[in-house]
């Protein structure tokens, strides 16, 4: 089964975990996450495959992932110390930061993570590594100038913050040379959530831009990391990512280049693995049309309101066969207008108490959740073979209290 639809999951199972854990809860299938790993392997054999811990970075799923030999991508020190705790050796670590401050530096450098490889976005990044004494592997960002993905505002492939120039990575692979890092790869990201065949031309424009690089670069380089990206589809209508597409194109780009080959995925892996439950907690009947308030919102979830995201969203009531549809908006509990979870979906009429599940949920989900309007993060269950069990403790109003001060 290439995708998981939401439908695939099972309503009694659902409501188990609602049961026992109350809402709103999100549930991780790590078998789900270890099967999305397998897929991914056997449409690229020959690469490396490094989680991009950003998308969902739970200790379980973390060592889920681990289990079956995947490296990380940590984009700052907290995930850096995420993948050592999840038990990542530091050479299976690739440390992405982006404007990383001294902090999140001096740890890294001079801690138990000796090893691991710190991908660089900006000649000045060098410098304070220099300034360090820092003299380990080092994998030098590209900005191709070529971006795709789920929303412009994910296209990081086009935007300058991220890398230095293509024109500027011969001279750079060069200065990093001569100053005494031991440069080991080029690596460049389109954007995240590819799914359609021009997001797949995308990312093979951005691999001939890496490609290139390799192929000119001063350095004999151990590996070229063409980044993460692969979707997976959210509504309905949308088709799977053709993985062996993506894996054919990056291949007939990296023809001639003698590097071994790094990918960088976090969504493809966990976000069909992932839901969350909502109770509906009241309704407002207007015409045929409903909004259904649910006890998750924007803060549980952001996508929807941070990029209009589409989330599938599914009736776990019992006899939802038996409801007459409405047109039906989920609306969450922060006084926000974007705090919307889906926006006029035909669904069985939904009353009060209802369960409620939002799909594709394991991916940036629990990750972007947030305590705004003083509100608990929820717990993460996590489902394996026939054992359910929390791996993330709900919050308590004594945690949102912790940090505070007279
Ligand atoms: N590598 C790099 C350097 C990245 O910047 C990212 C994502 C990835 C890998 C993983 O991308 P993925 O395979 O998950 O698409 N919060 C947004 C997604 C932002 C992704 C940023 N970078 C969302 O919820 O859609």
């Amino acid at each position: 089964m290439t995708t998981r639809r939401l439908d695939d999951w099972s309503a009694r199972d659902l409501r188990a975990v609602a049961a026992e854990h109350g809402t709103p809860t999100y549930v991780q299938d790590l078998d789900r996450v270890r099967a999305n790993y397998e897929r991914l392997d056997d449409a690229f054999p020959d690469a490396r495959i490094h989680y991009a811990v950003k998308a969902n970075a739970g200790r379980a799923v973390l060592k889920a992932l681990r289990e079956v030999d995947a490296g990380a991508e940590a984009a700052s020190a907290g995930e850096v110390a995420r993948a050592l705790d999840a038990g990542f050796d530091p050479s299976e670590i690739h440390y992405t930061p982006v404007n990383p401050p001294d902090r999140d530096l001096d740890p890294i450098l001079n801690g138990p993570t000796s090893g691991l490889t710190v991908t660089v976005g900006s000649r000045d990044l060098l410098d304070r590594l220099d300034a360090r004494g820092f003299d380990g592997r080092v994998c030098l960002r590209v900005h191709p100038g070529v971006g795709a993905g789920h929303s412009e505002d994910v296209a990081t492939g086009a935007d300058a913050k991220f890398g230095v120039p293509a024109e500027d990575a011969t001279t750079v692979l060069r200065e990093a040379d001569a100053r005494g890092f031991d440069v080991v790869g080029v690596h460049a990201h389109v954007g995240s959530g590819m799914l359609t065949e021009e997001d797949v031309e995308a990312h093979r424009e951005v691999v001939e831009v890496i490609a290139g690089i390799a192929r000119d670069s001063p350095v004999d380089l151990e590996f070229v990391d063409v980044g993460g990206g692969f979707g997976v589809p959210y509504r309905e209508s949308e088709e799977a990512l053709d993985l062996d597409a993506v894996a054919n194109a990056t291949r007939d780009a990296l023809a001639d280049v003698d590097a071994d080959l790094v990918v960088e995925p976090g969504r493809y892996l966990v976000a069909d693995a992932g839901v969350l439950l909502a109770e509906v907690v009241s309704t407002k009947p207007t015409g045929d049309a409903v909004v259904a308030g649910a006890d998750a919102g924007m803060t549980e979830l952001l996508r929807p309101a941070l990029y209009d995201a589409y989330h599938p969203i599914r009736s776990l009531a019992r006899d939802a066969h038996d409801r007459p549809t409405r047109t039906v908006t989920v609306v969450g509990p922060v006084c926000e207008s974007t705090d919307v979870l889906a926006d006029a979906r035909d669904l069985p009429r939904p009353a009060v108490g209802d369960l409620l599940a939002v799909g594709n949920a394991g991916a940036y989900g629990i990750e972007m959740a947030s305590n705004y309007t003083s509100r608990p993060r929820p717990p993460v269950v996590a489902v394996e073979g026939d054992d359910t069990r929390i791996v993330r403790e709900r919050e308590t109003m004594d945690d949102l209290l912790r940090f505070e001060r007279d």
